[in-house]
């Protein structure tokens, strides 16, 4: 045999082609994975996006009866403790209230449940984010810094009336919400 054939040059062309590429990706995937990782630490450190660090359980058959959830107890409140709590439910397909006020600028912690499906929400543009499962209460404590108002969809796939469950969230001054709350009424903002 003589000098190397034109057929075997190209295949070892192309092996190093190959070769090439498949490192050029195996970096491309290393960074993606790293920022991905990175993504996860900031916004875990800084958005305090964290999973419900408490379980906390209660019968969803016995909600309508007696308890924290009974209907006159839901909605936004300052409790003994001088700390702002808006108590939910979601349901088949809708939250309870269907408005819900809280104030600006000061802490406000959601106290939720569901009755029925898993639902969950998520307050406009805000970090509040939330899955709402039977069985657990699930509790998160967040600040408003704009006033407005913000939809609140329910963002779980909890059936076929999944996409037309939502609330409204109207956030108000704190002065004005602390004028209204301090006469003692569970705030909410459904119009009657
Ligand atoms: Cu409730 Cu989707």
């Amino acid at each position: 045999m003589n000098s190397v054939s034109p057929a075997h040059d190209s295949a070892a062309h192309s092996h190093g082609v190959a070769l090439a590429a498949e490192r050029r990706w195996s970096v491309i995937v290393a960074v993606i994975i790293t920022l991905l990782v990175l993504m996860m630490i900031f916004t875990g450190l800084h958005w305090g996006a964290m999973p419900p660090s408490r379980v906390e359980t209660i019968n969803s058959r016995t909600l309508h009866l007696s308890g924290e959830f009974v209907e006159n107890n839901l909605g936004t409140s300052i409790g003994a403790d001088g700390k702002v709590v808006a108590r939910l439910i979601a349901q088949q397909y809708s939250f309870e209230p269907q408005c819900i006020v809280v104030p600006a600028e000061m802490p406000v912690t959601f106290r939720g449940t569901s009755t029925d499906a898993v639902h969950g929400f998520v307050v406009g543009t805000t970090n509040a984010n939330v899955m709402l499962i039977p069985g657990f209460v699930a509790t998160f404590t967040t600040t408003f810094k704009k006033t407005g108002e913000q939809l609140m969809p329910c963002h779980e796939y909890c059936g076929t009336g999944h996409e037309a469950m939502w609330a409204r969230v109207q956030v108000i001054p704190p002065g004005e919400f602390m004028a209204r709350a301090n006469r003692g009424q569970r705030l909410n903002c459904v119009s009657r």
